[in-house]
């Protein structure tokens, strides 16, 4: 803690503007409205560093009052190892990136492009970028990023464009990028609404009128048909705050209107659309395994001087407005749109939500006064930086998102986080600060799912157009060309880190012990408790965060043809003749990544991949091997970390004292130093090879080996009573 932020009166060094507190500018990135200005009076408030309070998992109605406190930290001195050796968040962890279809696909004919000639930058999104006819490239652009999720949106206006009429093209590009994306192991996550609606729809009123629900319903509808066997996730509505705020109160998103009983209308119908859509795809097919929530920009609001009751009155009421009867709403069923005084029961709102997707920006200094029409940068305190949005970089901020949501008792996931940054020298810090506060919150035992960086690359920024640009690639708008930025970089780093290696299984053996059933099948292929036993090699990797698996399939490939796994990219390999272990990983080596995990398709192997892919870093070891010391037999010596020796055929086995158990870490130089041509077995090349230098990783949990009828039998009686 820097003591600087810790004397009292400290804050107000400097001479401050009083912010008149509607604001102005995308809330998603608020920014305020002022007039006039007052020399600073000095102001005292309150920063520490230690842990927040545990709220009251009872108290719905007042959503994490902890989150009151304007902590702030010296990120000075941070530490950030641990995003960076891959120790900062479990391995199921959601990597993701976000945009949202008007901002990057161009040729849009919606709300939003009849409005931009009136909007405050009046810029127009035109082609933005040109993302619709260059969707096959930005897949690259995402898969080079090594995230494991996408967050997108579906132009209603594209797909409906006319009352009733679906555009099958439309269609059929929607239903491609989620080939494209699933093709490359991303797991794509589709937003319903995202501040666009077509133009028929708008002109009938769009959510002014509860009427109109149903259409937008019927489109959600159509999606859901068409997408959730292959979409798992589901936005309903982002950012219904901002939708209401930015559209009928500060006229800065279409329709440009201002007025407060619109907000209250609009809100409520938002609520009930997004109950609506949400209870009936729940009760559609494919409705129970897939996850659908509501997407809620969460902006804190701070009283600019802590000892001033008026502050924090205009805190509480802003607050009030735009994030807690949202949340309250969800809780309870009950809604009380921002400046209602009373609140209604909407059907099927309470619990209508299977995770709460977090769009976190910033937080906001407030006073009491109302708005007009000059605008000036809003307050901040005096340390912190300024975003090109002119509102701070206040990733602790973020935390105090999550304990507002957290009585919710959903899972959260930080749906967008980002920040406008031109020249890209603010995004790699801001990047870490905001991942290492997800870190410590789940390490503190909230239940943080995933992060989705807003954005995938620089695009139309609504009101602000082309002028603010938050992607971790750069968008040059003329020649379309994309670049990756040092943020970019500094993400996919992290990622990486984060992200287990490359799975390969060595699929094509036969059975010699299992008599005529393997003679032309290779043995994974084998049904066991009614999938092959490389399904269920791939399900355990999957759940280990395995996203890209290539299974060497030996010389009946054609037996694999066609096969696809949920969560994942496989890649096959065959060869035309029989070529043992070694042989198959030396043919498939182009297809190695530098560092990849290597399993037996016949052995099912439940072990925690984490510890042993960090011991196999820490060590810096070529090769690092499981070893068993519970199995009934022994085929290798060690002396704890080490492999002394391997040998799984000699009779002497007084000095061997552990069992290699299949599942091994190991660096493709490896390969490349121990390989030849033709026929030959890995284990007993490799491993006698690497004697002294590959370490060993102790893991007693049992291996399903299934190459005898017995260990079938076993197999299938424990795949039976297990769920893994
Ligand atoms: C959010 C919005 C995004 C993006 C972002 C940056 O509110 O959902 O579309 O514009 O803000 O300001």
């Amino acid at each position: 803690m820097n003591n600087r932020f810790t004397q009292r009166g400290e804050a107000s060094r400097q001479e401050h503007h009083i912010v008149r507190i509607w604001c102005s500018g995308n809330i998603g990135g608020f920014q305020p409205l002022v007039a006039g200005s007052t020399p600073a009076i000095r102001t005292s408030y309150h920063v520490h560093s230690e842990r927040m309070p545990e709220p009251n998992p009872h108290d719905t109605a007042s959503f994490g009052k902890v989150v009151w406190t304007e902590e702030h930290r010296d990120w000075e001195n941070a530490d950030f190892t641990s995003l960076k050796d891959g120790t900062a968040f479990p391995k199921e962890f959601m990597w993701g990136v976000a945009t949202a279809s008007h901002q990057i696909e161009g040729g849009n004919t919606n709300n939003w492009s009849a409005f931009e000639p009136r909007s405050k930058s009046q810029q127009l999104s035109g082609e933005a970028c040109d993302h619709w006819n260059r969707r096959t490239q930005d897949v690259g652009l995402i898969k080079d990023l090594g995230v494991s999720h996408y967050r997108f949106s579906i132009e209603w206006s594209r797909v409906e464009p006319q009352q009733g009429e679906w555009n099958q093209d439309a269609l059929q590009w929607y239903s491609d990028l989620v080939d494209d994306l699933l093709a490359r192991g991303i797991q794509p996550m589709a937003t319903l609404h995202h501040f666009t609606q077509p133009l028929w729809w708008d002109e009938m009123g769009g959510f002014e009128r509860e009427e109109n629900i149903t259409h937008w319903v019927q489109f959600s509808i159509k999606m859901f048909e068409l997408l959730s066997d292959r979409v798992e996730w589901w936005c309903t509505i982002n950012e219904p705050a901002v939708y209401a705020s930015m559209g009928y109160v500060l006229g800065e998103f279409p329709p440009g209107v201002r007025s407060f009983k619109k907000t209250r209308l609009v809100s409520m119908n938002l609520m009930r659309a997004h109950a609506r859509c949400y209870r009936t795809l729940k009760a559609m097919e494919n409705g129970n395994r897939c996850q659908i929530g509501l997407v809620k920009n969460i902006n804190l609001f701070d009283p600019y001087r802590r000892w001033n009751p008026l502050h924090w009155m205009q805190t509480k009421l802003l607050d009030g407005m735009f994030n807690r009867c949202w949340l309250k709403g969800l809780a309870t069923g009950r809604f009380k749109p921002p400046s209602g005084l009373f609140s209604k029961r909407i059907d099927g709102l309470k619990g209508s939500s299977d995770f709460i997707g977090v769009n976190y920006y910033t937080h906001l200094l407030t006073t009491p006064f109302m708005p007009t029409k000059v605008e000036i940068d809003p307050l901040i305190r005096p340390w912190e930086q300024r975003t090109d949005f002119r509102y701070p970089m206040y990733a602790v901020g973020l935390r105090r998102a999550f304990d507002m949501v957290r009585n919710l008792n959903l899972p959260i996931i930080v749906t967008e986080n980002g920040v406008a940054d031109d020249d890209d020298d603010m995004r790699p810090e801001h990047i870490r600060r905001h991942l290492q506060i997800t870190a410590e919150a789940i390490a503190d035992g909230l239940d943080v799912r995933g992060f989705y960086h807003w954005s995938l690359m620089d695009n139309f920024e609504w009101a602000e157009g082309y002028d603010q640009r938050f992607g971790l690639y750069h968008v040059d708008f003329t020649t379309k060309e994309r670049t990756l930025k040092d943020s970019g970089k500094e993400y996919a780093a992290i990622v990486k880190a984060h992200s287990m290696p490359q799975l390969v299984v060595m699929a094509g053996g036969l059975g010699t012990r299992l008599g005529s059933i393997t003679e032309k099948h290779p043995k994974s292929l084998i049904e066991v408790n009614g999938n092959p036993i490389l399904r269920h090699i791939l399900d355990w990797a999957r759940s280990q965060g395995c996203m890209h698996a290539l299974v060497l399939t030996g010389h009946h490939g054609e037996q694999f043809e066609g096969m696809t796994h949920p969560g994942m990219c496989l890649t096959f390999h065959r060869e035309d003749e029989p070529l043992g272990t070694g042989g198959a990983l030396w043919n498939a080596r182009e297809l190695l990544e530098e560092r990849f995990i290597l399993v037996w398709g016949d052995d099912l192997h439940p072990i925690d991949f984490q510890p042993l892919v960090m011991q196999h870093i820490s060590e810096n070891a070529p090769l690092t091997m499981t070893v068993t010391e519970s199995h009934s037999s022994s085929n290798l010596e060690h002396d704890g970390n080490v492999l002394l020796a391997y040998d799984k055929r000699t009779k002497d086995t007084s000095k061997l004292n552990g069992y290699e158990a299949g599942t091994s870490v190991i660096e493709k130089s490896t390969l490349l130093k121990h390989g030849k041509d033709g026929k030959w077995s890995w284990e007993e090349t490799a491993y006698p090879a690497l004697a002294g230098q590959a370490a060993v990783h102790i893991d007693n949990t049992k291996f399903w080996d299934m190459g005898t009828p017995e260990g079938l039998a076993s197999l299938e009686e424990f795949l039976n009573e297990t769920t893994l």
